[in-house]
């Protein structure tokens, strides 16, 4: 008997029996990497709509140690084995320190890096995404053609809370435009001795100025951390970085509590009302105690007194520098109260070490679920598991003309005016003839410093901006003869004004510590002289890090500024040296007269500075 099927009855029920297969294996065969429905049911921590405590405890409750552990391992991208690792070892978070970038170094290269990276840790069985950190410290610096803002010291010149709230905003646009999620910013150092080489990231030496500086927090973090256009912030190096004996990096801070509160941790606690997400610890010591390995600072102050509920980071191998051995290091430092660890490299010893640490019951696993939780709360909080890959909508902020005009104003606000001899300040635009000497007049590498593009930074055309020469250039007239020499050759008693735009070639952290002599440099010393030699009126520009010693020359110079270092927009000096706008900053450091004085700081019994702290001319 021959069955004639209708065709409309025959191709309905073959739709039926196919849907019925596909819904039967959608039901039996969750989907691999993201369990997001499991017999029917979608589980809690994958639920947007779930408050994120429950999704907390209910994605730990589901991890593995393997799984936790590796939420509290961070690796710099160099030093992954293979991509592959980052699911193998079920990585939490990757960085680039200074100067980790891709290749090609554009935003676009640095995005494509961060979705394959973050493509990968999705495919892990709980598909936890990572968190990517990064030392954007003055702007999204390590990007060619990113906007670089001047360094935290000239900041604290600007004494304008409301402009770090707008470079926390432009900043965290930038960063998240490559896809990355969090900031190893801002550094709340309080430097007391500008022998350190890490001075210019501080915004003085009062914690009055970082303390009012919370607001770069809020233009990073935003009001929502799900805001695609905001990112995590990390104030640091908890505690007591700056007040080495010496300016010693990574030395020891040998003062007494009291001072260590009222000074180096004052500024944490309107960074913590402000809601910053991370805390990194510090390489010193405090009173010949590692800081990485403080129970007491960390556990009792940071996260008890104070309660800091977000996630603390160690620095760079930082608790390699523990006492004892490896184990101890981990162990110390994780029962101290550090929740994730910046390796950066060796990550199947720390995971191996670590491992046993907890196996043998050296580490509690309550302090895992407690550093793993407060890991997890910020990436949920991100919406990392929601959108974990770039948003590209912000890519092309990178170096925008709009960040540009910001960094450029921030300049502008951060010139101090030491001398202003006979108000030669400011210029004429219609000088007859003006000239230009010194080394860092025409360097955007010497004028954006350290952690530029590169971690110690570099001399040269490092990456697009405007130097202070051609900021001067495109100032004056087109009657006005600019005469550029870096070394003065070519003066004569002619010119209506010699510009000298002398200071510090770009360092990093203890490659800056200057335990010696304090003065000038032997090049910009000879540029001062010849000029000298010539007989024209003197304008001194000092790119630099901190306050030099410059008491024999100053009665040289008929103007003194000092220019901190700008970064990209070198246009915003001439703004203000031909009068477009007044100065308006103020020393965030005391100026020394002499070597011998260092350390020297407000408030101390025999001070007699240079030039004191707060101290900076206007036009008349
Ligand atoms: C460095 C610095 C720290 C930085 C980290 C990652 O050694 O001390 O400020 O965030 O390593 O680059």
């Amino acid at each position: 008997m021959k069955i004639y099927m209708h065709k409309s009855l025959s191709r309905k029920r073959l739709f039926i029996i196919l849907l019925s297969i596909v819904t039967i294996l959608s039901l039996l065969i969750p989907t691999l990497g993201n369990p997001s429905v499991v017999n029917g049911e979608v589980l809690v921590y994958q639920d947007p709509t779930a408050a994120i405590p429950d999704r907390v405890s209910d994605l730990v409750s589901r991890m593995s140690l393997n799984e936790k552990i590796g939420q509290m391992t961070q690796v710099d991208r160099r030093y992954l084995n293979s991509d592959q690792d980052i699911a193998t070892y079920y990585l939490g978070s990757l960085l680039s320190g200074g100067g980790s970038a891709p290749t090609p170094n554009t935003p676009e290269a640095w995005a494509d890096m961060y979705d394959q990276y973050q493509s990968i840790a999705l495919s892990s069985n709980l598909g936890i995404p990572l968190i990517y950190g990064i030392d954007a410290v003055h702007g999204h610096n390590n990007v060619y053609g990113a906007t670089i803002f001047p360094h935290n010291i000239g900041l604290g010149a600007t004494r304008n809370p409301a402009l770090l709230k707008q470079i926390g905003e432009a900043t965290a646009k930038e960063v998240a435009g490559t896809g990355i999620d969090w900031t190893f910013a801002p550094a709340l150092s309080v430097a007391r001795n500008e022998r350190w080489g890490r001075t210019y990231e501080s915004f003085g030496e009062d914690p009055e100025i970082a303390s009012s500086y919370a607001t770069i927090i809020e233009g990073l973090q935003g009001t929502n951390l799900n805001d695609p256009a905001t990112i995590l912030a990390t104030a640091k190096h908890w505690v007591g970085d700056g007040g080495t004996t010496g300016g010693d990096d990574q030395g020891d801070t040998q003062i007494s509590e009291q001072e260590l509160r009222d000074i180096h941790i004052a500024p944490y606690l309107n960074a913590i009302n402000s809601g910053v997400g991370s805390i990194m610890i510090s390489y010193s010591s405090w009173n010949g105690e590692k800081l990485h390995g403080h129970d007491y600072l960390i556990n009792d102050v940071l996260k008890g007194e104070l309660g800091f509920d977000g996630f603390i980071v160690s620095d760079w191998a930082a608790i390699d520098q523990l006492p004892g051995d490896y184990a101890s290091d981990v162990r110390d430092s994780i029962n101290a109260g550090i929740d994730m660890i910046m390796v950066p490299d060796n990550y199947v010893n720390f995971i191996n070490t670590l491992r046993t640490e907890v196996n043998e019951g050296r580490i509690a696993m309550t302090r895992i679920d407690d550093a793993v939780e407060r890991i997890l709360t910020k990436k949920f909080e991100l919406g990392l598991f929601e959108s974990p890959y770039t948003d590209r909508t912000y890519t092309a902020t990178v170096g925008s003309q709009a960040h540009r005009d910001i960094a450029r104003d921030a300049v502008r606000q951060s010139l101090v005016l030491l001398k202003n001899e006979g108000n030669i300040l400011p210029l004429s635009k219609n000088l007859n003839k003006v000239f230009v000497a010194g080394k860092n007049a025409d360097n955007i590498g010497y004028q954006s410093g350290g952690w530029s593009i590169s971690w110690q930074g570099s001399g040269g055309d490092i990456t697009p901006g405007t130097t202070i020469l051609e900021g001067i250039q495109n100032a004056v007239s087109p009657s006005t003869t600019v005469t550029y020499n870096e070394r003065g050759i070519g003066i004569k008693s002619d010119y209506d004004v010699a510009i000298v735009v002398i200071g510090e070639k770009p360092y990093a952290e203890g490659n800056g510590d200057k335990p010696g002599n304090f003065g000038l440099e032997r090049t910009d010393l000879a540029v001062l002289d010849k000029m000298k030699r010539a007989g024209v009126p003197i304008v001194v520009i000092l790119v630099s890090g901190r306050p030099l010693i410059v008491t024999d020359q100053l009665a040289d110079w008929n103007a003194f500024v000092e220019a901190w270092l700008p970064g990209t927009e070198g246009g915003g000096v001439a703004d203000v040296l031909f009068g477009d706008y007044n100065f308006t900053g103020t020393l965030p450091m005391s100026w020394p007269r002499t070597g011998d004085q260092i350390p020297i700081n407000i408030g101390d019994s025999q001070y007699d500075p240079l030039f004191p702290y707060g101290y900076g001319l206007t036009f008349p």
